[in-house]
């Protein structure tokens, strides 16, 4: 199963990927944390990267495309994949296409900007291994420390409110637009983001059914 999920920032894709790849064991591909690893390590991309993430704006799409070519060909992938947070433009829609990868669907979860903007000045990540929480929907089990690894919980620079409705201008002119490609690919189908994950999650589902 190939899929991708579309969304605005905050929409819910890292959440929702992560209930798919748990029922059908496939890897998700976010280009977003693969750029934090980048950042955090100090490398090459991280550095070219850094200045575009921070003030909300896409990273460069040639810079993306070589990430998820050298992503894909990974064997993991060989069973399928859930690709989040790629593709964002339309020329990188086209490059995937290029590529020859198949897509069996994309699916878009829909969520209103305002609340959008409560989702994401809520969230906190790992700072170490990057599991996302959220202050009212997702506590970790002690305050501000990661379940799964201990460490101390941060807020993503690019979650800071005015960094959020850039992110959101950006989306609704670049990444939207996809939304029209897809459809005439006959490959979308839309998810209204629910106020529970989990309500969310059983959509998502239904979304794929035809695919299991
Ligand atoms: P990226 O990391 O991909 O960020 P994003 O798309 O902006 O998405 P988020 O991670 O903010 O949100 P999400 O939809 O995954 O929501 P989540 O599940 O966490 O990209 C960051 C940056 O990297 C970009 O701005 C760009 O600079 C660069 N970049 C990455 N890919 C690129 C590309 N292809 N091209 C160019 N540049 C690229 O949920 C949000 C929060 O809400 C969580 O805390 C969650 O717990 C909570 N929550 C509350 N209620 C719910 C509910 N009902 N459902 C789901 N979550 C809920």
């Amino acid at each position: 199963m190939n899929l991708i999920l579309l969304g605005a920032p905050g929409a819910g894709k890292g959440t929702q990927a992560e209930a798919i790849a748990e029922q059908f064991h496939i890897p998700t591909i976010s280009t977003g944390n693969i750029i934090r690893e980048a950042l955090k390590s100090g490398t090459e991309l991280g550095l070219k990267a850094k200045s575009y993430m921070d003030s909300g704006a896409l990273v460069p799409d040639e810079v993306v495309i070589d990430i998820i070519k050298e992503r894909l060909a990974k064997e993991d992938c060989q069973n399928g994949f859930i690709l989040d947070g790629f593709p964002r433009t339309i020329p990188q829609a086209e490059a995937l296409d290029r590529m020859g990868v198949r897509i069996d669907r994309v699916v878009d979860i829909e969520v209103a900007d305002e609340v959008i903007a409560e989702r994401v000045s809520g969230r906190r990540v790992c700072g170490a291994c990057g599991a996302s929480y959220h202050l009212s929907y997702k506590k970790p089990q002690v305050e501000d420390v990661c379940d799964k690894c201990g460490s101390t919980l941060v807020q993503r620079k690019d979650d800071h409110p005015d960094t959020v409705k850039e992110r959101l201008q950006v989306y609704h002119a670049q990444t939207e637009p996809l939304k029209s490609y897809y459809e005439a690919a006959g490959k979308l189908r839309i998810v209204e983001g629910q106020e529970r994950v989990k309500d969310t999650t059983a959509l998502v589902f239904k979304a794929l059914e035809d695919l299991v």
